[in-house]
């Protein structure tokens, strides 16, 4: 049933977003199944989760007992045929089109309740085409949470030509009523509204990098003390990742064929180094 309230939730890959999500639905009490295609991963994903759950305790968010209760929420499995009785399955894997549209497709063979929420966090990936993936577009949405999962109170809500009343009012009051959420909603096109916003400015700051018009701290701290954002655009660019920042950039360059989208070569240089910030230890910025 539609108005069912969701408790039995999927999180298709275990990364910095998936684990983030993974980890605020076991918080909010919900039976949760983490996807990784291997033990390996499963194993570094659920270490994400519980050195996270950790870090609430430690800010005194959680108690040890709360954080008891949530890792016992979380299981981890390598068979999508497991998730058959799922109410919401959110996948966060890499932002690869084929990757995800083939998750897609294989998960509404499995997923038997016909108003499940299928949900993508991808950034930038137009969601329509994940709903052509599948059999049933009814039933498949945005829902773009944002980076520290656990710190940012935001979810973009994104519907589609098909997504059904039914099944957006469900995949919102689980954000909202149940993980506690703030919730805007956006068309589907690409970037939704905040990497609409965000990107370009990213990209702006490392464009004035590439021409030497300030320096990579100077930037940062222009930002954090002239306009009280809480880090600069290029150590926000580490956080989120260069790849990432790269691929969302690609995706809307492909939608908008606007300059101010197309990533300058500093990025592409950085990604083919293997400088892809925070996660590989090296970006803008050197991480211990
Ligand atoms: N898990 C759990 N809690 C965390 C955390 C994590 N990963 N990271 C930080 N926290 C908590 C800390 O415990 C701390 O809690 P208390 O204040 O209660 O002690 C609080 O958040 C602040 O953290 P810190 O004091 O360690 O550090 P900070 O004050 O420098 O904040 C930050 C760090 C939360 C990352 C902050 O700098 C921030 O909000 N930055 C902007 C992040 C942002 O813009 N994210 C969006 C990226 S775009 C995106 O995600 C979408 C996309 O598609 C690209």
């Amino acid at each position: 049933m539609a108005s069912q309230k969701v408790s039995r939730v999927g999180v298709i890959g275990a990364g910095q977003m998936g684990a983030g999500i993974a980890e605020v639905c076991a918080r909010a009490h919900a039976d949760v199944l983490v996807y990784e295609s291997t033990r390996e991963l499963a194993a570094a994903g659920r270490a994400r989760i519980l050195r996270s759950l950790d870090r609430g305790v430690s800010s005194g968010k959680l108690t040890e007992r709360e954080r008891e209760q949530a890792s016992w929420r979380l299981r981890f499995t390598s068979d999508l045929g497991d998730f058959a009785d799922r109410q919401l399955v959110c996948e966060a894997v890499v932002e690869d089109e084929a990757v995800k549209t083939e998750i897609f497709t294989a998960l509404d063979k499995v997923v038997t309740d016909p108003d499940a929420v299928l949900a993508s966090n991808t950034s930038s990936i137009p969601i329509m085409k994940l709903g052509m993936a599948t059999q049933n577009a009814h039933r498949v949405i945005g829902m773009h949470f944002f980076n520290p999962v656990p710190v940012l109170p935001l979810v973009e809500l994104v519907t589609t030509l098909t997504t059904t009343p039914e099944v957006t009012e469900r995949a919102e009051a689980f954000a909202h009523d149940i993980l506690g959420k703030q919730v805007v909603r956006s068309s589907d096109r690409s970037g939704f509204v905040v990497n609409a916003l965000l990107v370009p400015y990213l990209l702006s700051a490392i464009r004035m990098v590439e021409s030497g018009f300030a320096t990579v701290e100077d930037i940062d701290k222009a930002m954090v003390l002239g306009c009280a954002h809480p880090m600069g655009p290029l150590k926000l660019t580490d956080l989120v990742g260069l790849d990432m920042v790269k691929a969302i950039a690609d995706k809307m360059y492909d939608e908008f064929k606007e300059q101010l989208y197309s990533p300058p070569p500093l990025l592409l240089r950085m990604v083919e180094a293997g400088r892809l910030g925070k996660k590989s230890g090296h970006g803008f910025y050197r991480y211990a």
